[in-house]
């Protein structure tokens, strides 16, 4: 089975390489779902669906074609669902507390039940063996990443909180009811969260095996997009998840006006470059812009051809993970996979909120997180084929 996350910044391709990837995939005699938390459901316009027939399916996968399945979370089939009891209690938490009953049905969405709800589709294919493929089409990076920290989040909040809370609820709600308006969770509330993280168990796992599931980055040859792929690359690997592809979208292709994209062209070859030995030894994927837009399944095979030629779209491109951050005795510690590692003197520059590694002709880019970027002191230290960088001093080290 393989689990493949296509991520990044708003409108670079991202439904469409999960379709074209798809589409591919099926073909090959794979049995693949595309799933995607979109609420513009783009996936069936992609695929030149009409509206209804999706409309009509509520959120429930829908085949396209041979092999092909796609699925469009609808957030208040979800609600009922999945979070019947959580999203009653909460409502009324709201709705006591003086908003309007609309309003703070409104509210009583979390941010995060998609993305749970997302996560529940995912354990239970797996845990059924649904599919060959299960293939995520993700919301922009800037919201999306919060999905990556929720199985931890929630198990933290299960082990520490939840036992706590329900007994502090038992004890209080007799005496709460005579003191106060506000409702206190009832047993049902406790036992929906319970259920649900049943249902959750073992998906961190999943994300994290790196023989399964693997992120495909998408990006455009742009400087700011490329500073949020970056920034992706960064909170995807510090979550444990195993990037295996940077697909670089919309480069212009060669024949195109010379007069007038000349310095498009120019800069594009540059990101692209820049992208190349900032994600090495991840690989970059070109694919050059369309004529047109690319809708309907030959254009989206025709795109799958241009990103994977003839190898397998669910081939891991890459295994490993570049890089690692750790805390050691309050410092924190960055592993980076040095291929040609030597002797030789490694030269460390910080600037800002990045680390620059320069090693006999070797250059590597690493955004910090925000924590580490603050250290004033930086060592590093050859280890067999691993450079290890400690962090000291600044607003949150030891040293
Ligand atoms: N290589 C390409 N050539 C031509 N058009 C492209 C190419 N890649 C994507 N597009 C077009 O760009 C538009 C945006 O693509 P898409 O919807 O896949 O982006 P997205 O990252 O999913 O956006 P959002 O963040 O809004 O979900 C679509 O109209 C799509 O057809
Ligand atoms: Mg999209």
């Amino acid at each position: 089975m393989r689990i493949i996350f296509f991520a990044g910044k708003g409108g670079v391709g991202k439904t469409t390489l999960a379709a074209a990837t798809g589409l591919q995939a099926a073909k090959k005699g794979n049995k693949t779902i595309i799933i995607s938390l979109d609420i513009a459901h783009s996936l069936s316009d992609i695929f030149d669906l009409p509206k209804d027939l999706l409309d009509l399916n509520r959120g429930k996968p829908l085949k396209v074609s041979d092999n092909l399945w796609i699925q469009e979370l609808d957030i208040q089939e979800e609600i009922e669902r999945n979070w019947g009891e959580i999203h009653k209690y909460l409502s009324t938490l709201f709705n006591t507390t003086g908003l309007d009953e609309i309003v703070a049905e409104e509210l009583a969405i979390l941010p995060g039940m998609e993305e749970v709800s997302l996560l529940l589709y995912i354990n239970h294919y797996a845990r059924r063996r649904a599919y060959d493929a299960i293939l995520l089409d993700c919301a922009p990076t800037g919201e999306s990443l919060r999905f990556i920290s929720i199985p931890t989040t929630l198990e933290w909040y299960i082990k520490k909180i939840f036992k706590l809370e329900k007994t502090l609820a038992k004890i209080a709600r007799p005496l709460a009811k005579r003191l106060y308006d506000v409702p206190l969770p009832g047993d049902e509330y406790f036992d929906a969260i319970e259920k649900l993280f049943n249902r959750l168990h073992g998906v961190e796992e999943l994300l994290t095996n790196p023989e399964v599931t693997s992120v495909r980055l998408v990006t455009n040859p742009e400087k700011i997009v490329l500073k949020e792929t970056q920034r992706a690359f960064l909170y995807f690997s510090l979550f444990g998840m195993h990037i295996d592809g940077i697909i670089m979208n919309r480069i212009l292709p060669e024949a195109s006006d010379e007069n007038f994209f000349s310095q498009w062209k120019k800069s594009q070859k540059l990101y692209w470059k820049q992208a190349e030995s900032y994600f090495e030894p991840v690989p970059v994927l070109p694919v050059t812009l369309f004529k047109n837009e690319v809708l309907g399944t030959d254009k989206l095979l025709h795109l799958a051809t241009k990103v994977y030629g003839r190898k397998d779209p669910l081939a891991h491109f890459y295994r490993g993970m570049p890089f690692r951050f750790t805390k050691e005795d309050g410092n924190y510690m960055l592993t980076v996979k040095m291929p040609f590692a030597s002797k030789e003197r490694v030269q460390l520059n910080k600037t800002g909120d990045e680390l620059i590694i320069r090693l006999a002709g070797f250059k590597k880019h690493i955004l910090l997180p925000r924590q580490v970027a603050a250290a004033d002191s930086v060592t590093a230290k050859l280890d067999g084929d691993r450079l290890r960088i400690q962090f000291k001093g600044g607003e949150n080290g030891k040293g």
